[in-house]
């Protein structure tokens, strides 16, 4: 029997009241129809088209290259599943930054175009102005902060961000910032516990960790990071649910053994 309340649809007003009686938050990434289904029927809270498709859909190293309309495509498929859980979608590089006017269409384009229910940017104080002007068209925006993989170029490293005082001091500033401007909720990214607490407990709105510690309102991961699509990337917060990709390596390896010894189709199998 779950102890969770039943909710019927989640809403960015469900996130608050979850995070005012206490109860976490669950988010994962989607990026395609299937999938999202699956999470959907799973009860997941929120789905997120994170930017994160640029690397484990379109196979590039950072998430920078991914374009607008590429985004707008996954969401839309993403949006075609979902029955319960809130839709928000990743404002790509190069979408947003320094030109709120471009960031206003560019959010407009992703609620127009594939329906969904918010979105979501990386910064703090640099982004401000786009936040406010979104969300003068009425789209809840979600906020990002401490490890914010837009930026790698600059950070130069996906180590952990505000270990020392002044990047934490900044970071703090940033949060009370975009709770200022009236976004919604904050996903907190890869800082230590003790600051993503304090962020927690200054802020009215929900924060949803990734590599933030558990005394946050929420968690969110890379959905083929959770479940062992991608090998390759073991960062100490993650947890692996799966190891899909053995799985269906295993699978794949067995229709082709089945294919070539005339296995497959046997006599139940054809007209
Ligand atoms: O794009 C993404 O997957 C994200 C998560 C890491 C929060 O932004």
């Amino acid at each position: 029997m779950s102890t969770y309340k039943e909710i019927k649809k989640v809403t960015t007003h469900t996130l608050q009241e979850m995070k005012l009686r206490g109860e976490k938050i669950s988010m994962l990434t989607a990026y395609d129809y299937s999938m999202a289904k699956i999470f959907d029927a799973a009860k997941i809270d929120v789905l997120l088209v994170g930017d994160s498709a640029s690397n484990v859909m379109h196979g590039h190293e950072t998430t920078l290259p991914i374009t607008l309309d590429e985004m707008i495509s996954h969401a839309a498929s993403v949006i075609r599943a979902v029955d319960r859980s809130l839709v928000v979608v990743d404002l790509p590089f190069g979408s947003y930054q320094g030109n709120s006017k471009e960031a206003l269409n560019s959010a407009i384009r992703i609620m127009k175009e594939a329906e969904a229910h918010a979105v979501k940017l990386e910064g703090g104080l640099e982004v401000v102005e786009s936040i406010k002007r979104i969300l003068t068209a009425g789209i809840p925006v979600m906020g990002h902060l401490g490890l914010t993989p837009q930026s790698i170029y600059k950070f130069g490293t996906y180590e952990v961000r505000a270990k020392e005082e002044a990047e934490a001091d900044r970071l703090l500033n940033d949060a009370r910032l975009l709770e200022e401007a009236g976004c919604f909720s904050i996903v907190l990214e890869k800082i230590p516990s003790k600051l993503a607490k304090q962020v927690g407990e200054m802020i009215k709105i929900p924060v949803i960790g990734i590599g933030a510690g558990p005394d946050v309102d929420g968690q969110v991961l890379v959905s083929h990071d959770m479940l062992g699509i991608n090998k390759d990337f073991s960062p100490k917060f993650l947890r692996r649910y799966l190891s899909l990709y053995d799985v269906i390596k295993e699978a794949v390896e067995q229709y082709i053994s089945d294919v070539k010894s005339v296995d497959f189709p046997n006599e139940k199998e054809q007209y």
